[in-house]
């Protein structure tokens, strides 16, 4: 399936609050990018950041180096006209994290909602290639997804769901899970969805 034309459609036909993962804070991530040493001199990278106000906070903040990348080149324009001139100061990435990338070195990953679409082996494998490149030794990736009893699809795709065990499984051994928090995320339309994040250290 084509990745971009399916989320170009999705942006293209749906304001925020017609889609079910918006949420006017991210304050699950934010509490555990927090946890992961977040400050103002660190470099970080939102993947498939789509309309996600995580990049308003992280400017807020003042953080130096900041990137978003997307699949979606719809999600990215909509996310820079709705910042306006402080947008210019964040990396915009238009690419498919499951691909080859050239993906900058950061202090911290953070993937809310997108590593669980990959549903095939090749595609995991490929979004790890990128996250085991990006991330130093001694940095921080906080990724979440869809837990075990969480939705089986999202807009209108399927989805692998996670137990903090099976996500750190799936990462392998370079890195470290620290902790997890299981999250009851309200849609705009008030249904609810479990999601799990977790956070893990990069080793060595
Ligand atoms: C469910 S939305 C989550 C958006 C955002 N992370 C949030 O929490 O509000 C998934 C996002 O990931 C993007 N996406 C999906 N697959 C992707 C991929 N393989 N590479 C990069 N971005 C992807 C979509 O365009 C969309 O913006």
């Amino acid at each position: 399936m084509d990745r971009a034309a399916h989320w170009d459609r999705v942006y293209a036909s749906k304001e925020d609050l017609d889609v079910s993962w918006f949420e006017p804070e991210p304050s699950v991530s934010l509490a555990l990018l927090e946890a992961a040493g977040l400050k103002a001199s660190s470099r970080i990278i939102d993947i498939g950041g789509g309309n996600s106000r995580l990049v308003d906070a992280l400017l807020a903040r003042d953080v130096a180096a900041i990137s978003v990348l997307d699949v979606s080149s719809a999600a990215i324009e909509r996310v820079r006209a709705r910042l306006g001139d402080i947008g210019t100061r964040v990396n915009w990435i238009v690419g498919d994290v499951a691909a080859d990338l050239d993906v900058p070195a950061v202090d911290l990953w953070h993937d809310r909602a997108v590593f669980h679409f990959l549903t095939e082996p090749d595609d995991r494998a490929g979004y790890l290639r990128n996250l085991e490149r990006a991330v130093v030794p001694g940095g921080s990736a906080v990724i979440a997804t869809f837990a075990v009893d969480g939705p089986a699809r999202c807009s209108g795709l399927p989805v692998v769901r996670y137990s903090p065990e099976t996500l750190a499984v799936t990462l392998g051994p370079r890195f470290r899970r620290v902790e997890s928090v299981a999250h009851v995320h309200h849609t705009p339309w008030g249904a609810t969805q479990s999601f799990q994040y977790s956070r893990f250290n990069r080793l060595a």
